[in-house]
């Protein structure tokens, strides 16, 4: 687990543009990456299984080795963890979390809900994050201190303020599938809002609740790469991320609540109270 991805800063306009910098390089490999997806969509899939259900497609593996050569490039020194494990350790305090396709078992299946999602984190501390969706040319980006945008354009997240006129997402792991209590999220927070959205990309989910269109979102057992990109992106948005207990949400966590900030404190106590009441949850293991 990596130190704190939501730890306050206080940034001067020089760090802010350095962010700036970082982030335009991260735009240019999401970009790219996001042209060989679209290729590989387009062809027959050739998909392989790293567990049961887990699934990795030569798209998985083209688009990370595209990332990891442009940032090993641009950055020698930095660190990179990226998902199919070709990244490597730096000698410094920079780490880049690369998921070369967030979603793959949509995209093995032809559905459009996918994404490129790189974030750089300084000593665990986000500073840029990008969130790609290739097929309908969708790029979130957020630079710490600069704000979220979508396609250039600023976004925020929603002014819902309740849970019971909120619309949520939450996802499901594709391994110990099992082991998840989340059935049980899933149906108390169904009862409890307009609805919850199950879409197959954390990342896209995350980058939803800075844009508005989703209110929250949680999940268990997200590794650094699928959430530190859209953990940026719904701060810079206005919105809040932490986990169950209210703690600052650290990258590699076992659970992740992510909201618009406005509904925040109510789902967090459904949550706990769901989390008390159902003995299979992450907080009385
Ligand atoms: C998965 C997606 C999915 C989430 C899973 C992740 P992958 O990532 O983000 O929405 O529910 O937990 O593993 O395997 O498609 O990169
Ligand atoms: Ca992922
Ligand atoms: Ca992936």
């Amino acid at each position: 687990m990596h130190s704190l991805a939501t730890r306050p800063l206080k940034r001067n306009d020089a760090q802010v543009s350095m962010s700036k910098d970082y982030l335009n390089a991260a735009i240019e490999i999401a970009e790219e990456a996001g042209k060989i997806l679209r290729e590989e969509f387009d062809r027959p899939m050739q998909i392989a299984y790293k567990g049961d259900v887990d699934l990795v497609t030569q798209a998985d593996k083209r688009s990370e080795q595209a990332i990891v050569a442009r940032l090993t490039k641009y950055f020698p020194e930095h660190s990179i963890a990226a998902e199919e494990g070709s990244g490597h350790e730096g000698g410094s305090e920079f780490r880049w979390h690369v998921d070369p396709l967030d979603g793959t078992t949509n995209f093995a299946h032809g559905y459009p809900c996918f994404a490129v999602s790189i974030a750089l984190a300084q000593r665990g501390a986000l500073l840029a994050g990008v969130v790609y969706n290739p097929f309908y040319e969708e790029l979130f980006a957020a630079a710490r201190g600069g704000g979220a945008t979508l396609n250039g354009k600023r976004i925020f997240a929603s002014k819902v303020d309740t849970l019971s006129t909120s619309l949520l997402c939450t996802g499901f792991p594709v391994h110990k599938r099992l082991a998840t209590p989340n059935i049980h999220y899933y149906w108390d927070f169904t009862l409890r809002s307009h609805g919850v959205r199950r879409d197959g990309s954390a990342a896209l989910d995350l980058a939803s609740v800075a844009a508005g269109r989703f209110d929250g979102f949680w999940e268990f057992g997200l590794k650094p790469w699928d959430t530190a990109a859209g953990v940026l992106l719904i701060e810079e948005a206005g919105g809040k991320v932490s986990d169950f207990a209210g703690q600052p949400y650290q990258l590699g966590g076992a659970v992740i609540l992510a909201t618009n900030g406005l509904i925040h404190d109510e789902a967090r106590e459904v949550a706990l109270e769901i989390s008390h009441r159902d003995p299979a949850a992450p907080l009385r293991r």
